[in-house]
């Protein structure tokens, strides 16, 4: 479907559902919140900030002085880790259940009470320090889905160490070059984990890492989860044992006050160039709006509720809300390591089931997957116990809203969650007691939040009417800069719209009739799969890395799917033997990891470019997306569509 006829359909969408009367009555927050949060903003976001426990309080909420490098909360100290473990101990829940671990494999489940959880994290953190590792260093984090991942990061957070959190998918390339970005000194690992029923190693990826980086950069130390029991090689000089080091330390360990605007992770994510960008996050001001959002956007009960995200911590959605926003608040929460059909379709509604889940949260890549497999299997499990249903990472189109609030929510309200990695936490969202929600639509910002769609001049556009989407003020959980490079930081959000001073999402947004907000995506190179955000230009290097390859242009063509699928047009060399897809394809998975894999690889003879050489992407996406040739007037050479069309037809899915 083209962009103007998602638009148009955008627009007939009429159905609008009021939140539960019930839920509405005794939800967390109400609609005055709006007024309150918008007449006063530092106001309403230090009280926020008053749901944390500060070891010293702040001086500014926000100071601007030196803008876009704005700072939060100045002067103020605190210790995430303890915000989200040991102050909950200390209020007396240390037996209320943190953490419901169900591995892959069936019946493979550890249940982890704040207290466990306390003891664990302070026992990695004096591993960390006995290992050298003190405030300021970084720490890689490559594992799959289980507490000890989490422990690893919060281990992190409480010695004020910065961790870098790569998810699990990821090659050895990509793992080396974010090791290397951030400096890590320690990767915390596991020898693998569970994936649709086998062993997905981990730890043979972090030795070709280590290999790739000369002189193993600043590794000093390899610490190693079992997890599945698979053989792998050991380096005595590098690697220890979780359960030899951790398992055996101290379990006290007094947690030091950082300041607010200390380093808490840097997350890297997809540009609009090859390089990925090491996004940085800082503690008060992210820690204030990751629980604070998590709180009222789902409306959370932490005595009563059972929180389920189905993120991978190697993601932001994990970091905010399956780590930070989740634990400070104190809740009950589930973690599930594997697939959703593994061993079988119904795995995830078996699990709401037997943890009676209250509050969910999951992509609409997924919710269409499990909606092509029918009502049968969920409708076979009682997920009466679901009260609040969150979306995230791709705009959700209203078929599968309507369904994932139906089929899987018996009717309850669905929050369509639009942030970023760089926002750090919610920006726009319908709050489940107070707002109308239109399927399909993100509505409008979170309180306290102020976004906006403007034309290419910066001015705000009328409802009705189509733009950029920008964030007009600075919020607390924002990007402080990217690692390592403050122009990178300025340009690629803060130069679009420089004279107002707005920073610049990199989407496309709309506003209806009412003044509601629908997001339709990038309007950059950056494409969006299965909700993760992969850059075309790192595909395009990874392709041209591989020596068959003259010349690489990817689009991300819609996808029924996965929102978007990977679609690469490459120019062999002479040397490329025929029938060569599958190779190169495989090259792509190897360089950046299965995620991002085309879908489709199509041998071409010429690439469409400008008189100035650029590659026009747009009629690339046309033709990957069925709609024919398009305007070509812009092309050096016009008759090279046609070329490209007519070999188009051999070209096979993968
Ligand atoms: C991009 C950010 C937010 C954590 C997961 C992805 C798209 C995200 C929505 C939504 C429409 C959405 C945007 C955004 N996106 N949520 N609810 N509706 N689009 O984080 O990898 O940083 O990607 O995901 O395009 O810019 P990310």
């Amino acid at each position: 479907m083209s962009t103007e006829e998602t638009l148009s359909n955008l627009l007939h969408e009429t159905r609008r559902f009021e939140p539960p009367a019930e839920l509405a009555e005794s939800a967390n927050v109400k609609a005055e919140v709006y007024a309150r949060a918008a007449g006063d903003r530092e106001a309403f976001w230090a009280e926020a900030a008053e749901r944390l426990t500060w070891a010293e309080p702040w001086t500014r909420v926000l100071d601007d002085d030196n803008a876009p490098f704005y700072q939060w909360f100045t002067g103020g100290k605190l210790n995430a880790a303890y915000n989200c473990v040991d102050r909950h101990v200390e209020a007396g829940l240390g037996d209320r259940v943190a953490i419901h671990w169900v591995g892959e494999p069936v019946d493979d489940k550890r249940t982890i009470t704040y207290t466990d959880l306390q003891r664990e994290v302070a026992q990695a953190a004096n591993t960390y320090a006995a290992m050298g590792v003190g405030s300021g260093d970084c720490v890689a984090i490559y594992m799959p889905m289980i507490p000890e991942a989490i422990v690893a990061m919060l281990a992190a957070a409480r010695i004020g160490a910065i961790h870098t959190v790569v998810f699990g998918g990821f090659s050895a390339e990509a793992l080396a070059a974010r090791v290397e970005d951030c400096g890590a000194k320690l990767i915390v690992t596991a020898d693998g984990g569970w994936r649709r029923g086998a062993h997905s190693a981990l730890k043979p990826t972090v030795d070709e890492a280590i290999e790739k980086l000369g002189d193993r950069g600043k590794v000093s130390n390899v610490l190693v989860v079992r997890r599945t029991g698979q053989d792998i090689d050991w380096n005595a000089d590098l690697d220890v044992w979780w359960h030899d080091s951790v398992a055996t330390a101290s379990t006290e360990h007094t947690p030091e006050a950082f300041d607010a605007e200390h380093p808490l992770y840097v997350m890297y994510t997809s540009g609009t160039t090859g390089k990925p960008k090491g996004i940085k996050h800082t503690t008060g001001g992210y820690l204030t709006q990751a629980a604070y959002t998590h709180w009222a956007q789902f409306d959370l009960k932490p005595d009563t509720d059972v929180y389920w995200c189905t993120a991978d911590i190697g993601w932001v959605t994990g970091h905010s809300y399956i780590v930070y926003g989740p634990l400070a608040n104190g809740v009950t929460q589930v973690l599930y390591e594997g697939t959703p059909d593994a061993p079988e379709r119904g795995r995830w509604w078996k699990i709401i089931e037997e943890y009676k889940v209250s509050l969910f949260y999951t992509a609409p890549t997924a919710i269409r997957s499990f909606m092509k497999q029918g009502d049968a299997i969920p409708a076979a499990c009682d997920l009466s116990s679901l009260r609040v249903l969150g979306s995230v990472g791709e705009p959700i189109n209203p078929e599968a809203y309507v369904w994932y609030k139906t089929v899987i929510g018996g009717g309850a309200p669905v929050i369509d969650t639009w942030w970023q990695t760089e926002t750090g936490a919610t920006m726009m969202t319908p709050l489940p007691g107070v707002t109308a929600a239109k399927p399909g639509s993100a509505m409008g910002a979170f309180p306290g939040i102020t976004v906006d769609v403007v034309d290419d001049e910066g001015n705000s556009v009328p409802n009705g009417s189509g733009g950029y989407l920008v964030v007009t003020s600075p919020w607390p959980s924002m990007l402080r800069t990217i690692w390592g490079d403050d122009q990178r930081y300025v340009d690629t959000y803060w130069a679009r719209f420089k004279a107002q001073g707005y920073y610049f999402a990199g989407d496309g947004a709309k506003k209806d009739e009412d003044g509601d907000i629908w997001v339709l995506g990038r309007v950059d190179d950056v494409m969006n799969v299965s909700g993760h955000r992969l850059s075309t230009t790192e595909i395009e290097s990874a392709l041209v890395s591989h020596p068959y390859v003259a010349e690489a242009a990817v689009v991300g063509a819609t996808d029924p799917d996965t929102g978007q699928a990977v679609v690469a047009y490459v120019i062999l060399r002479e040397s490329a033997p025929g029938d060569c897809e599958r190779e190169l394809s495989d090259h792509v998975r190897k360089e950046i990891g299965p995620i991002a894999k085309p879908k489709r690889i199509m041998v071409v003879p010429e690439l469409p470019k400008t008189r100035s050489g650029k590659i026009m992407r747009r009629l690339l996406r046309d033709l990957a997306e069925g709609r024919g040739v398009g305007d070509t007037t812009t092309l050096a050479d016009s008759s090279i569509m046609e070329l490209i069309a007519a070999g188009k037809a051999a070209a096979t899915d993968e």
